[in-house]
This record gives structure tokens, sequence and C-alpha cells, in this order.
């Protein structure tokens, strides 16, 4: 009965905080960095990732305090001297101006090639320092919160305390489970729309049939783009006669922009070749009129 107590208690942690984005976790014992690494990979996802100021600030006042070594392992190591630092985690290379503590990283016994985090009430609180990779200290791990089935329809990012899922073009909701929709289309005069899925959101395409004597102005399909727009203007159906007056009218108005156009390139001409005649040019419209 005893031992098994004592293994629930080793394999449990000191800290489990859990916010909305990652949760951070303590080992109980102390471990050298390999091992460290091990026994995050192995209860949760990594050894814990900072990647600003301010993670680095939030993770520090979670951390029990401690009055001196040892200290905490936290995630970023180099194999070389020569070698940048490495986040485990993701392979990022961030640190701050004033992650380090004071003359760190110094590499004091030439393979210093680990890094712990101070904790404690002195001026280096927060800071990292490097050490020796066979040192033994607690380590902090931490454990990602977005999995395969976070977002339906997008990718999920989490940062302290928010998990968001960032949608692909054409989704949209908290889990990106919501098809963006175009605006409805209302109900044609003389004709009916039929759109695929049953629906007008994105990636539909709405056909307009008109009614037998009628006439389909526009392009006969639409389809809803990812921003929530119809791919182009509504199609209508009207009357053959409404369409020739259409017509018609449409016809008068092209003629009579042509002649204008003509009108005014012809005075242009003109007055080109009267040099030094400044002449008034006027809207010729109402004389085509008259
Ligand atoms: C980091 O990079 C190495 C090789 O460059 C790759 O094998 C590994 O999968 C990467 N890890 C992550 C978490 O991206
Ligand atoms: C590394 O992972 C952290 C979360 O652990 C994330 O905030 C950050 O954007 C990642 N950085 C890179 C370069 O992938
Ligand atoms: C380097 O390590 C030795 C112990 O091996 C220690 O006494 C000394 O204070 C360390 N120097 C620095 C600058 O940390
Ligand atoms: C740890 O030390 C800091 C700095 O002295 C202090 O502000 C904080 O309250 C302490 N935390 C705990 C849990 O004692
Ligand atoms: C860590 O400990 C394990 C097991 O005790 C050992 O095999 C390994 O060599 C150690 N690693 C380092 C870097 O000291
Ligand atoms: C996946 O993550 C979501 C939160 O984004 C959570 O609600 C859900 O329970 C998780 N599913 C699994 C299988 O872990
Ligand atoms: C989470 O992050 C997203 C995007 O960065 C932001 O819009 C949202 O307000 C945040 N939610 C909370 C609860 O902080
Ligand atoms: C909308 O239509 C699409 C196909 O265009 C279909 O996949 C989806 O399930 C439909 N959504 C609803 C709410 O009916």
């Amino acid at each position: 009965m005893k031992m098994k107590w004592t293994l629930i208690l080793l394999l449990g942690s000191s800290l489990a905080v859990t916010t909305l984005g990652w949760t951070y976790n303590v080992s109980l014992e102390i471990m050298n960095w390999t091992e460290a690494r091990q026994y995050c990979q192995t209860h949760y996802t990594d050894m814990v990732v900072i990647q600003s100021q301010e993670e680095n600030d939030y993770l520090v006042s979670l951390l029990p305090n401690r009055s001196g070594s040892p200290y905490y392992w936290i995630g970023i190591t180099k194999n070389h001297k020569n070698e940048t630092w490495t986040w485990v985690g993701n392979n990022s290379t961030w640190f701050g101006n004033d992650s380090w503590a004071e003359n760190e990283p110094n590499n004091n016994h030439s393979t210093e090639f680990c890094v712990e985090i101070y904790v404690n009430s002195g001026k280096n609180r927060g800071k990292w320092n490097d050490e020796k990779c066979s040192q033994r200290k607690f380590s902090v791990c931490y454990k990602a919160q977005c999995n395969a089935t976070s977002c339906d329809r997008g990718i999920c990012r989490e940062t302290i305390e928010n998990i968001t899922c960032h949608c692909e073009p054409g989704f949209k909701g908290d889990r990106c489970q919501t098809a963006v929709e175009c605006p409805h289309l209302p109900k044609p005069d003389n004709g009916d729309f039929s759109c695929s899925g049953g629906n007008q959101t994105f990636k539909s395409t709405c056909q307009l049939k008109c009614h037998l004597g009628f006439l389909l102005i526009g392009s006969p399909a639409v389809t809803c783009g990812a921003n929530g727009l119809w791919s182009g203007p509504r199609p209508i159906c009207t009357s053959y006669k409404q369409a020739l007056l259409a017509v018609a009218g449409c016809g008068a108005f092209s003629a009579l922009c042509c002649i204008c156009f003509c009108w005014m390139k012809h005075r242009k001409r003109k007055k080109l070749t009267q040099v030094r005649q400044p002449e008034e040019v006027t809207c010729p419209s109402s004389e085509v009129h008259g």
C-alpha cells in the first residue's frame, strides 16, 4: 500500500496549472537534463518553450520559489560550443535582451550546454544560466492543448491563457466550424434559384432558371466566395418586352455617347489646327439633342 502511494507521488507533479493555453508542469524529482527531457516527453508534450519575456515572467510566477540550487531545467540547449542555443520543443532560437543572468552564458566548465532558470528572491530571479547537462535539477514541462480536433477548418494556435483557431478561407467561428455565408438571394421575379447543397454558403453555386417566356439577363450561376461575396452580379429574369426596351435604351445611350465623343474629337483637332485661337469646349449634349 505504501509503495503504491510513493509511486503515484513520483509520477505526479507539484504543479499543474490549467490555463486556456499550455499547461505547465514541474517534476517532483531532480534529474539530469537528458532525463528531464525524457520525463516531459513521457508525461506531457515536451520541455517548456519560452518565446517572449512575458511568457518567461508568467512561468516564473507559477514556479515554486527556491532559495538555492537546484533550480529548474528549461528546454533550451546546444550540442557544441559554437552552436546556437535552440529550444528543443520547436527549434526556435529566441532569447531576450534580459533573459540571461549577468555574465551568462559563461560556459564556466567549457561544457555548459544546458540552461536552468533561477526562481528565487534575488535580483537574478527569472534569469537564465548555462549549466553542465549532467547536473540534476527539476524539470519544467508543458502540455499543448491544441490537438487534431481543436479546429474544424483551421490551424490551432496557443499562447498563455489563450487558444485560437486561425480559419482557412471561407470558414469562421471559434472552431472554424461555420462556412461563410453570402448575402441571401431573395426569391427572384419570374424564376427560381437552385443552390448546391441547398444553402448559400462558401462554395455554394446558385443557378437561376427563368420561368417559361422570360429571358435571363446576366450570368446564370453565381458562386459564394470565401470573402462572403457572390462571384458576380445577381442574374435576373425579365420579359422579352422589357428586355427589348432595355436593349433599345442601351443602344440609344451608347449612340449618344459615340456622337458626343466624336464631336469632341473633331473640335479638338480643329482647335489644334487653328493655332493661337483659344476656344471654349462646351458640353455638346444639348446641341446633339437638337
Ligand atoms: C527540428 O529540426 C530538426 C532537424 O532540423 C527536425 O528533425 C525536427 O523534427 C524539428 N522539430 C520540430 C519540433 O520542428
Ligand atoms: C515555438 O513554440 C511556441 C509554443 O511553445 C510558439 O509560441 C512559438 O510561436 C513557436 N515558435 C516557432 C518559431 O515555431
Ligand atoms: C565556475 O565553477 C566553479 C566550480 O567549478 C565555481 O566555483 C565558480 O564560481 C564558477 N564561476 C562562475 C563565474 O560561475
Ligand atoms: C517568490 O519570490 C518572489 C520575489 O521575492 C515573491 O514576490 C513571491 O511572492 C514569492 N512567491 C512565493 C510563492 O512565495
Ligand atoms: C543522465 O542520466 C542517465 C541515467 O542516469 C545517464 O545514462 C546519462 O548519461 C546522464 N546524462 C548526462 C548528460 O549526464
Ligand atoms: C482537443 O482540444 C480541445 C480544445 O481545443 C478539447 O476541448 C478536446 O477535449 C481535445 N480533445 C482531445 C481528444 O484531447
Ligand atoms: C485570444 O487571442 C485572439 C487572437 O490573438 C484574440 O482575438 C482573443 O481576444 C484572445 N482571447 C482571450 C480570451 O484572450
Ligand atoms: C451547405 O452546402 C454544402 C455543399 O455546398 C454542404 O457541404 C453543407 O453541408 C451545407 N450546409 C448546410 C448547413 O446545409
